[in-house]
């Protein structure tokens, strides 16, 4: 089964009690599940990793580009400055994912900059969980001979 990283940013750890309004009341762990049972589906191996710290996120890319392992990726907040994850993601030449689960684009105009968007291979926002769903299944489709 071809290996997939499924990277989260940082406070995506609190999922489920963190503005639920905005990302809903799916747990991390409940959202790690729904993406490895997702990945069964598709037949890949799916492994989900969440993280606040840039460092750990930096290194976990360079672990991806260094296996060519796909990667989906929510930076959360780092999404919208951190030149470091772009550097990084950029290194990774299987097909990569930028997910929200909020639309960013309908929020703060902070949120509206993307400096990792240049560098994936496609974005997916704004249908929450299915997000994740979404992507896993646009890995699939670009891993398929
Ligand atoms: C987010 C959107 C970001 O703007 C925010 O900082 C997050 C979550 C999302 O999934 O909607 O932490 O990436």
């Amino acid at each position: 089964m071809t290996r997939v990283l499924v990277i989260n940013g940082p406070n995506l750890g609190r999922l489920g009690v963190r503005e639920p309004e905005i990302y809903g009341s799916t747990t991390h762990d409940e959202l790690a599940d729904l993406c490895r049972a997702t990945g069964m589906r598709l037949g890949l191996d799916v492994e989900v990793r969440q993280s606040d710290s840039e460092a750990e996120l930096v290194a976990w890319l360079h672990e991806a580009a260094d296996a060519a392992t796909s990667v989906v990726l929510n930076a959360g907040a780092f999404t919208h400055y951190s030149y470091a994850l772009r550097d990084a993601l950029a290194q990774v030449k299987a097909p990569t994912v930028e997910v929200h689960l909020s639309n960013p684009a309908a929020r703060e105009e902070f949120r509206h900059t993307s400096v990792i968007a240049g560098v994936v291979t496609g974005s997916i926002s704004g249908f929450g969980i299915d997000s994740y769903v979404l992507a896993l299944h646009a890995v699939a489709a670009r891993l398929a001979p």
